[in-house]
């Protein structure tokens, strides 16, 4: 960061900020004792730490030495935390993982770490970067096509967008405000294809428009 202001929302993912109490409660309640698992962004390890302290076997990769190491002054941690100064985009996710944890609000890279954490068979992810708000469990098995999904909001687990899936208002029920459709291919990464082969082939838009729901989940 230069110049004292904030910086763009994109570079907020390099920034160090601790989490408050309720963060990490909700994000360990979802954490079974003895599993395997993966903290992206680990910072000054405070979290790993309590993971550890579950019982848990974890790898803390942190791309910022000086941060980690403000937080090995607090101690050694334990043998079952392991610390990797690496950036998490690259470093090669180690197999038999039982869940990743990405607390990072404003993480740009959202998409990568699902990718590549269902490449390393990992079955969830608990983090706070899809919804920017409360922490969730998204299960890292394929979910709902975005097409299948029902009136309501709906998060796409293969790249985070969150939008509104609109439908008959009589559906709206508080229950359906109050939840949401875990779906899979949404329209933002379902790319449109180039508009010229969109007009080559499809007659019913003469004026050049296209429905791009309808378009992109053909
Ligand atoms: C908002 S802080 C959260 C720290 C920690 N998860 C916690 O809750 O206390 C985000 C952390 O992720 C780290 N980070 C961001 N991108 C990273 C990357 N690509 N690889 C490794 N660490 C990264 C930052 O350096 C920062 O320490």
């Amino acid at each position: 960061m230069s110049g004292g202001g904030r910086p763009p929302v994109e570079d907020w993912g390099a920034l160090w900020a601790p989490y408050d109490e309720a963060t990490y409660r909700a994000a360990l309640a979802y954490i079974q004792p003895g599993w395997v698992v993966l903290d992206i962004g680990a910072g000054d390890l405070r979290f790993a730490r309590r993971v550890a302290a579950m019982g848990c076997r974890v790898y803390a990769v942190e791309r910022q030495p000086d941060v980690v190491w403000q937080g090995l002054k607090r101690g050694l941690p334990p043998a079952r935390l392991s610390i990797v100064i690496a950036d998490a985009r690259q470093w090669p996710f180690p197999s038999g993982l039982d869940a990743a944890v990405l607390l990072m609000r404003h993480c740009a890279d959202y998409a990568l770490y699902v990718r590549r954490l269902r490449e390393a068979g990992c079955p969830r992810l608990i983090t706070n970067a899809r919804w920017r708000m409360g922490v969730e469990e998204i299960p890292l098995a394929p979910a709902r096509p975005f097409r299948e999904g029902r009136i309501g909001w709906y998060a796409c687990v293969r790249c985070g967008q969150v939008g509104f899936i609109p439908g008959d208002p009589d559906d709206l029920t508080p229950e359906v405000i109050n939840s949401y459709n875990n779906v899979e291919g949404c329209p933002a990464c379902m790319p449109a294809p180039p508009r010229e082969s969109y007009l080559a082939t499809d007659t019913l838009h003469p004026e050049g428009s296209y429905d791009r729901n309808r378009y992109r989940l053909a």
